[in-house]
C-alpha cells in the first residue's frame, strides 16, 4: 500500500438519524475543502450509531444514505478512503485494549454521557456502550496514526480524551500513537436548534421545526426558516443578545462567505422577513444539487458497494498494522504463520 507522506485525517458521522445543516457546516462542509491536501479517511461509523436501538432496516438504508451524502457533498473516492465502520474489525479490537487504559471517571465525565445518561432519571438501563462510545471514537483515531480530525465544536471534549489515552498508553507501552489535533472551523462549528437557539441543533429532537435536514425539500426548508425563532428587536445584527438571528447570521455567512459587517448593512431597516427568505435560498442553493446526485448514487448498489469494498481493504490495511503494534507492546503471543 502506497506512503503518500501526506499528513492524515479522520472523522466520521453516525447513520443514527438523517443529516442536519449542523452536520454539514460543521463536518462535512470542511472535509470536501481538506482533499486534496490530506490522506483522508471517511467513515460512516455505524458501530456508534447502536449505542442507541436502531431498526435494523433504518441503519442499513441510512448508513448507505450517508456514504451516497459523502460522495454528493463532493468527496472523491479515488482521493479518500471511504468506508464503513463494521468493516474493519480493528476498530472494536482496540477499543478493548483502549478500554483497558481508560478510567471509568474521564468517562463518566464527558458531557455528552452526563446529557444522554441524565434522560434516563432513576432507570439504570443506560447502555454500557453509551459509557464506553469515546474509547470506540479513540481507536477510530488512533488507528490511522491521523493528524488531523475535523468536526464540529461538540467533539472537541471527546478528542481531549483521545489525545489523553493515546499519551498513555504511548508512556505504559512505548510510542505507539500520534497524538491528532483537533480541526474546529471558526464559522459553522456550532449550529443551532431553530426553535430554542441556546441548544445545539440535534437530529435527535422531538421537533422538526427546530433543524434543517440535507434532505429536506425546498419548501420545507422556507417553512422552517420561517418559523425559526427569532425576538422583537427587529434589527439583523451579530449578537449574542439576539441568539437567533446571530444563529441565521453564522448559517448564511458559512455558506456564502458573505461578512457578518456586509450583512447587517444589507438588512438595515429591513426586518426578519427578506433576511430570512435568503438564508432560506442561500440553504436551498447549496443543498438542491447534492439532493439530486444523493439519488442518484442510491440508485446505483454496485458502485456504492464498489466503493465501499475498496475503502474496507485500505482501511483494514493500515489499521490492523496498528493494531498488531498495539497488541505486540501489551504482552500478547503473536499468531504463528
Ligand atoms: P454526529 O451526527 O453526532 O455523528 O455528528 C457528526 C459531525 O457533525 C460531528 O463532527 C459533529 O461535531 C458535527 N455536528 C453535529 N451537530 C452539529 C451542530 N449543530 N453544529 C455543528 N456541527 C455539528
Ligand atoms: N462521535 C462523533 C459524533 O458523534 C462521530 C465519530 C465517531 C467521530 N468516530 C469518530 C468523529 C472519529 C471524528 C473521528 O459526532
Amino acid at each position: 500500500m502506497e506512503e503518500t507522506g501526506k499528513k492524515v485525517i479522520f472523522s466520521g458521522i453516525q447513520p443514527s438519524g438523517n443529516l442536519t445543516i449542523g452536520n454539514y457546516l460543521g463536518a462535512l462542509k470542511n472535509w470536501v475543502k481538506l482533499q486534496d491536501e490530506y490522506d483522508c479517511y471517511y467513515c460512516v461509523v455505524d458501530l456508534h450509531a447502536i449505542t442507541a436501538r436502531q431498526e435494523p432496516k433504518d441503519l442499513r438504508r441510512r448508513t448507505l444514505e450517508i456514504l451516497a451524502i459523502y460522495l454528493a457533498a463532493g468527496l472523491d473516492p479515488e482521493k479518500n478512503t471511504m468506508f464503513i465502520q463494521s468493516h474493519v474489525s480493528a476498530h472494536t479490537e482496540a477499543a478493548w485494549l483502549l478500554n483497558c487504559n481508560t478510567y471509568v471517571g474521564e468517562l463518566s465525565r464527558m458531557t455528552q454521557y452526563k446529557t444522554k445518561s441524565s434522560k434516563f432519571g432513576n432507570d439504570t438501563s443506560i447502555s454500557a456502550g453509551l459509557l464506553n462510545y469515546p474509547v470506540l471514537m479513540a481507536s477510530d483515531i488512533l488507528l490511522y496514526q491521523t493528524d488531523l480530525v475535523p468536526v464540529g465544536l461538540d467533539q472537541k471534549q471527546h478528542l481531549e480524551l483521545t489525545r489523553n489515552i493515546a499519551e498513555r498508553f504511548n508512556n505504559a507501552y512505548s510510542p505507539t500513537f500520534k497524538i491528532p489535533e483537533p480541526y474546529i472551523p471558526k464559522e459553522g462549528s456550532k449550529i443551532m436548534d431553530l426553535q430554542e437557539p441556546l441548544k445545539k441543533m440535534s437530529k435527535s429532537s422531538e421537533n422538526p421545526n427546530s433543524f434543517i435536514l440535507l434532505m429536506d425539500p425546498p419548501e420545507v426548508i422556507k417553512k422552517k426558516i420561517s418559523r425559526a425563532v427569532t425576538d422583537s428587536i427587529g434589527i439583523v445584527k451579530y449578537s449574542d443578545e439576539q441568539p437567533g438571528v446571530k444563529n441565521l447570521m453564522n448559517i448564511l455567512n458559512t455558506l456564502t462567505g458573505e461578512s457578518f459587517d456586509c450583512i447587517e448593512k444589507k438588512y438595515a431597516g429591513k426586518g426578519y422577513a427578506e433576511f430570512k427568505e435568503d438564508v432560506a435560498t442561500a440553504i436551498i442553493n447549496e443543498f438542491e444539487p447534492i439532493q439530486n446526485k444523493v439519488e442518484m448514487i442510491l440508485a446505483d448498489k454496485t458502485n456504492l458497494e464498489k466503493i465501499y469494498k475498496a475503502g474496507a481493504e485500505k482501511a483494514n490495511y493500515i489499521a490492523n498494522k496498528t493494531l498488531r503494534k498495539m497488541q505486540k507492546k501489551i504482552g500478547f503471543i503473536p499468531v504463528s504463520k
